[in-house]
């Protein structure tokens, strides 16, 4: 078999590129190690930032997010038992972020690929990517136990921080950056509805907290939890009863409980990987980078990397020019450490780090109450999350 773009990997990344790709009428073959109902049972954070909304438009998906999607112009940040709104609206000239799960977005390119009978082998084993240092890569992998070869010009390395691309980068040709963080995030997915309108981000003396949504009758919580936690020791009410702890009086009055859907612990990571590129191999989203979910940048990053990646093999086959295929790498970092270093600091002043005394805690509440009362404080905030501008220090 043969195509233009070999994609690795079926999440948002992969399947993203892969719609952009084809309604630009170039090939692509998306090879998936998992079945697509496994990927959609993966819960993920759920907000969108602008450039991530018009992506999906472009690529033409984006019309039940549209109706379903719910836009939030602002969140509460709840401290020292003080809940503030971070008015991003007003903060950033009129720019909102949407709620619309990853999981819902995944569906619509999902089946936006099969309505238009765009190839995708789910449950390929042993992908391995061959010769991408050359102008004639290839993907070897297996289906139903039968060997395949895939040829191609390109291999997107879409397949998330545990996959194959990666880790078949020559090892003198990478540098890795990594910062583990000492907790995890549980979180619980619950038929119930949200707490308030916007989200909540809680700094509390027991941890943090987030009060987050999916729709209007579906809601997703999370607490801070020491990494040894076993996942089969929190019942639901532990839960409800802890998360009730961590939240103030109106919160609590408001909140409504019930059953637990999902539930998880994630552990948090800063992970960076330099370069993108490795010949005729790219790497886009959590193949490349992870942030920890503190602001919910790693859908948009995944999304931002799709895109330069895109713009440049467009440019390569439409004006058969390398120029934007060389700067892929260059230009999506940039942006990656922007949102690394936002989602660092955002983590570092809302948990509680093992090792740090009572004077830690003073410092945080310090600087949450400085943010909170001052117009640039809001505003640095503000224009993180809802994301910086594509073309932020480019301009003259
Ligand atoms: N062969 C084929 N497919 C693979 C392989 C492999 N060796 N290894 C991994 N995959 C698949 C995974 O099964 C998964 O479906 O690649 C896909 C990668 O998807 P994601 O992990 O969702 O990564 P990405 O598409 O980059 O999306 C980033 O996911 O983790 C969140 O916060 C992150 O929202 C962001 C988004
Ligand atoms: C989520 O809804 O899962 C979510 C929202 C915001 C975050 C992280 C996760 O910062």
């Amino acid at each position: 078999m043969r195509t233009q773009v070999a994609i690795i990997g079926a999440g948002p990344s992969g399947l993203l590129l892969g719609q952009l790709l084809a309604k630009s009428g170039i090939d692509a073959v998306v090879l998936e190690r998992q079945t697509g109902d496994y990927v959609l049972s993966r819960i993920r954070a759920g907000v969108l930032e602008q450039v991530s909304i018009d992506l999906m438009d472009e690529a033409g998906v984006g019309e039940r997010m549209h109706k379903e999607g719910l836009i939030h112009g602002g969140f509460d940040m709840l401290f020292g038992g003080q809940r503030h709104r971070v008015n991003m609206n007003a903060l950033t000239g009129g720019k909102n972020v949407m709620v619309y799960g990853q999981t819902e977005l995944t569906k619509d390119l999902m089946d936006a690929r099969a309505a238009a009978g765009l190839p995708t082998v789910y449950e390929a084993s042993n992908v391995q990517v061959h010769d991408f240092d050359t102008t004639a890569p290839y993907v070897t992998y297996v289906k139903d136990g039968q060997e395949q070869r895939l040829d191609c010009d390109f291999i997107a390395g879409c397949d998330g921080f545990h996959g194959v691309c990666r880790a078949s980068a020559p090892r003198s040709a990478i540098k890795e950056f990594e910062k583990v963080y000492p907790f995890g995030w549980l979180g619980l997915l619950s038929d119930t509805p949200p707490v308030h309108e916007e989200l909540i981000y809680v700094n509390s003396p027991r941890g943090f907290a987030l009060c987050s949504q999916r729709s209007k009758t579906r809601s997703r919580y999370y607490l801070q939890v020491p990494l040894t936690d076993k996942i089969e020791e929190w019942t639901d009410d532990a839960f409800w009863q802890e998360l009730r702890l961590r939240l103030d009086d109106e919160a609590n009055e408001r909140l409504i409980t019930g059953p637990s859907l999902e539930k998880s612990i994630a552990p948090l990571r800063s992970f960076v990987t330099e370069p993108l590129r490795f010949g005729r191999m790219f790497l886009a989203g959590d193949a490349g980078h992870i942030v920890p979910p503190t602001g919910a940048k790693g859908l948009n990053l995944a999304a931002t990397d799709v895109k330069y990646l895109f713009n440049g093999l467009r440019e390569y086959y439409e004006e058969k020019s390398e120029a934007g295929i060389d700067r892929y790498s260059e230009l999506a970092l940039a942006r990656i450490w922007r949102a690394e270093r936002f989602s660092w600091w955002f983590t570092q002043i809302m948990h509680r780090f093992p090792d740090d005394g009572p004077i830690a805690e003073k410092f945080q509440n310090a600087e949450l109450d400085y943010l909170m009362h001052s117009e640039s404080g809001l505003r640095t905030i503000a224009e993180n999350y809802v994301g910086l501008p594509l073309d932020f220090g480019q301009q003259a």
